[in-house]
């Protein structure tokens, strides 16, 4: 007895490998290369989403069983108790049937569900069903099922191979009585994951326990290599029960175990559940008796299929153990004593333990390869359970919840029994997908507004050319949006510039100071020594002069450090606003942009501010030489290392370009020889209204908002002072729809600005896992479901993309300009860039580039990012000015 028992012991450590191996078997399933001969199968089910809550509304239910074929129609109410209300009936499925053509069969489901629809004697015709097939399928959609083989009893030729969703669908419409759509197909492990109450916490896992076993989990989609997709998650049906057919299991089989498998349906198949399903814990128990009674055996002993497995599941209850162990051994004709009684108890505990033991370890490795492949340290989660062995009271539940914390102690579980299993389950599924449908459409509705086609980014492009040209010249200049802004820049870096220069660096994200020492390149070119400032949003949007003093203040500190407080040097000011120019050190402030309003310096020439502020500080040992646009700066300072570069282009905070234009073309200027660097200021197109077409609401609620509304529209499109907001907004209409979180806005949301760019960036991020999104998405107080991370990501994507094309459509306007300016047919050119958006983001680079190579073919762009900022180009400036001063005194 006690061997017998021995055989059957699986200690804790044996279990742990069961559990790493069924890992290793689940791995080969989900891998591609190894799916086809898997022994776990791990089967897509094309179910995305878990229920939220909120699915409403009545769904029908179709589920074909062994001998009957149901027909439900389930109320789901939306609140988050999903209260069910279920009218049903049922219907014998006939031997004739179940063996007949398969046209029989379908049209027999598709009369039964009018049949269901005529008694309710409803108004309604449209319905939309969830179909819960049983049988071994491949399935390609959540509404595309193919049949592989018919099992069981039932075997109608003409259906195997085919799509059975669609024979149903194809049946429903024969009858052209109701509007039925066939929304799902469901297996019985998912119906029961899905039936698992959504106000007790996400139920991402599912497992039957019933004649058979089998089990269901939401895996990360991008670990499913048999599909597609690698957003979000997926549904995956283990089909765990053939683990072991491989031999997997083999020193772990009891020779018993060996005796079931050989008076099976399927010897070699399924060994795994053979050791844990209902079907087959009746029979290990009447093998053990056999060798237990030996020699007292009886005829029903003998028999297969004589001991029941419910018999068992009570006999290792304490109290009604014994009496249920007595009566059944009777049964079996069998003589028996008070130690029978007692062996036979023991028998059936080591029994049902031992299934509960290898039922822990499979589904432990499922919850670790969710906690590990969702890189998280603690995973915490229902178990949804469902079937009859799992049901009884017996020490099966018992030792499976306490073996399960043992075997995935990182994971905090709850096993919650489904109440209605399947049917509310199947509704759930066909909800779900419905919702998921309804809510793509609005999803692509509001988004499409964000699309631009090839077509329209071609128009933005001549837009912007127009504009370029009425910019330029004298009569038309006021009707532009575009300022084109002559900078007195009238050639790049040779490389002969000398000297110890200061710079300023205003108007990005940080405010600098410089030290820019330019030596020849045998020295070592350019070196530079730099500190930054904060500038605070009170200092930006104060007075004037208390801007100005502070910029002083910082000066000087960083002379201090320096320790050249006595060295009277020349500063080049890279000051990023629009500033109309006389010379190369005057500059009229004609609006301030980004988050900057100081008051009293608009109007005013900005380096004749800076000197009062410098006199107000007894501060006279510098001398502003030049006062320098960032996109100038940047387009100097790659100059200095790339002669082709002609463009500067700013894409940070705000977004701006300069260029080389032909002086003959500046008709705001005398002169016709040569070029000038022509500060653009396109963060200004379409303040006159010409882009008023592609503007959407959002765009519109972002202006309305802003410091400078009506102003800087084209910049607002673009630059990452605006995105996190457009973003933001769209998300707040994403959830007043219902569709994000669910429907439920947090304060933090209603918060302006408070989706900062830099988030974009890091949500974008190639190969982020979708917990990392939540968390960041967390860290601003949002409480989010995979879901709602997988559409977050979504927007900032669409939102950057038009971002980054737009972008594109304006490069390609002014390359294409140089282009044609030069009669060329091809042009080589180099745009010098800079700005964190552009350098910080993970896809925005590549899609402006993309989008100029689309936009102008014929112009060979390079972009060339700016390491050391603007401040170097600004110093190289202030060299070229030096030198001609000089020249000028000689
Ligand atoms: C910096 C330049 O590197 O980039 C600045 O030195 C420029 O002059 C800035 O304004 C633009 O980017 P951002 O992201 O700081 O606005
Ligand atoms: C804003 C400024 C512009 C600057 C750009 C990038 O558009 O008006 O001068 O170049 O931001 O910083």
């Amino acid at each position: 007895m006690q061997s017998s028992l021995q055989t059957l012991c699986l200690s804790l450590e044996t279990l742990r490998r069961v559990k790493d191996r069924m890992l290793e078997a689940m791995e080969r399933g989900l891998s591609h290369r190894t799916h086809d001969q898997a022994t776990v199968r791990m089967l897509p089910t094309f179910i995305r989403a878990i229920p939220d809550g909120t699915e409403r509304g009545e769904f029908l239910v179709l589920e074909l069983g062994d001998t009957e074929l149901r027909v439900l129609l389930m109320e789901l109410s939306g609140d988050t108790c999903q209260k069910v209300t279920v009218k049903e009936r049922h219907f014998p499925v006939t031997d004739a049937i179940m063996q007949g053509p398969g046209e029989k069969l379908f049209a027999f489901m598709a009369t039964c569900l009018c049949e269901f629809l005529d008694g309710l004697r409803t108004r309604r015709t449209h319905f939309e069903l969830g179909f819960s097939f049983p049988f071994s399928c491949r399935q390609t959609r959540l509404d595309q099922s193919y049949l592989i083989s018919w099992t069981k009893r039932f075997k109608c030729p003409g259906v195997e191979g085919r799509d059975v969703v669609e024979l149903l669908q194809s049946a429903i419409n024969k009858q052209a009585r109701y509007n039925i759509k066939v929304i799902a197909v469901v297996n019985d492990t998912t119906g029961t994951m899905m039936s698992c109450d959504a106000s007790a916490g996400p139920c991402e896992v599912g497992l039957v326990v019933d004649a058979g076993t089998n089990s269901c989990f939401m895996a990360e989609a991008r670990h499913v290599e048999m599909v597609e997709e690698s957003e979000g998650r997926m549904g995956v049906v283990t089909e765990w029960g053939s683990f072991g057919d491989n031999g997997a299991l083999n020193d772990m089989l009891s020779p018993y175990d060996h005796q079931v498998d050989q008076g099976s349906v399927h010897p070699g198949k399924q060994r795994f559940e053979k050791m844990i399903g209902g079907l087959y814990l009746g029979e290990i128990v009447r093998h053990i008796l056999v060798e237990l009674f030996s020699g007292r055996t009886t005829p029903a002993l003998l028999t297969k299929g004589l001991v029941q497995t419910q018999d068992i599941l009570e006999i290792t209850n304490e109290q009604v153990g014994l009496a249920t162990a007595q009566r059944v051994l009777r049964a079996l004709g069998l003589e028996v004593s008070d130690q029978d009684c007692f062996s036979m108890q023991q028998v059936c505990t080591a029994v049902c333990i031992r299934a509960a033991g290898l039922c822990a370890a499979g589904l432990a490795a499922i919850l670790s390869h969710m906690c590990s492949n969702r890189e998280l340290t603690r995973l915490k989660t229902s178990v949804a359970v469902d079937g009859a062995v799992f049901r009884a009271r017996s020490k099966f539940s018992q030792t499976l919840q306490q073996l399960v914390k043992q075997l995935a102690p990182e994971c905090e579980v709850t096993l919650v029994q489904s109440d209605d299993g399947n049917g509310k389950g199947i509704a759930m599924v066909t909800a779900v997908a419905s919702r998921l449908a309804a809510q793509r459409l609005q999803v692509n509705q509001t988004l499409a507004l964000l699309q631009l086609s090839p077509d329209a980014l071609g128009k933005v492009q001549a837009l912007l050319r127009r504009e370029m040209e009425l910019g330029l010249k004298k009569e038309t200049h006021a009707m532009s949006s575009v300022r084109m802004l002559p900078t007195y820049i009238c050639a790049t870096p040779d490389g002969s510039e000398r000297g110890d220069f200061l710079a300023l660096d205003l108007g990005g994200t940080n405010f600098r100071v410089l030290l820019v020492q330019v030596g020849s390149r045998e020295q070592g070119g350019v070196q530079i020594v730099s500190e930054v400032y904060s500038i605070p949003p009170n200092v930006a949007q104060g007075p004037g002069t208390q801007l100005f003093d502070h910029i002083v203040e910082c000066i000087v500190d960083f002379q201090t450090k320096q320790g050249m407080m006595d060295h009277t040097l020349p500063l080049g000011f890279t000051f990023s606003f629009p500033c109309q120019q006389t010379s190369l050190d005057q500059g009229v402030l004609l609006s301030w942009t980004k988050g900057f309003s100081a008051s009293g310096c608009v109007g005013q020439d900005v380096v004749k501010l800076l000197r009062e502020a410098l006199k107000r500080r007894n501060h006279f040992a510098l001398d502003v030489v030049a006062i320098v646009n960032d996109t100038v700066g940047t387009m100097m300072s790659c100059g200095y290392d790339d002669l082709n570069c002609e463009v500067g282009l700013i894409v940070g905070t705000g977004t701006n370009a300069c260029y080389m234009e032909e002086l003959r073309n500046v008709g705001t200027l005398a002169g016709e020889e040569g070029r000038m660097c022509i500060n653009m200021e396109w963060g200004a197109f379409g303040d006159n209204g010409c882009l008023d077409a592609f503007f959407t609401p959002f765009d519109r609620q972002v202006d309305e908002a802003s410091l400078n509304p009506g102003r800087q529209r084209f910049e607002k499109l673009i630059s990452g002072m605006y995105l996190g907001e457009i973003v933001r907004r769209i998300l707040l209409e994403l959830t007043a729809k219902g569709i994000l979180f669910r429907g439920r806005p947090s304060p933090k949301l209603q918060t302006p600005d408070i989706f900062q760019t830099k988030f974009l960036s890091s949500i974008e991020s190639d190969g982020l896992a979708l917990r990392q999104v939540c968390a960041i998405l967390e860290e601003l107080g949002l409480h989010v479901t995979s879901e709602d991370s997988v559409l977050v990501r979504e927007v900032c994507q669409v939102v950057a993309r038009r971002a980054a094309q737009l972008c594109g459509a304006a490069v390609a306007a002014v390359v294409e300009k140089i282009r044609e300016n030069r009669g060329l047919e091809q042009l080589v050119v180099t745009v010098g860039v800079d700005g964190t958006l552009y350098k910080l983001h993970p896809h925005f680079a590549q899609q402006v580039q993309e989008t100029v190579r689309l936009l102008a073919p014929r112009c060979s762009v390079t972009f060339l990012q700016s390491e050391d900022g603007s401040g170097k180009g600004a110093a190289l400036i202030a060299a070229v000015a030096c030198r001609v001063a000089r020249h000028q005194r000689a």
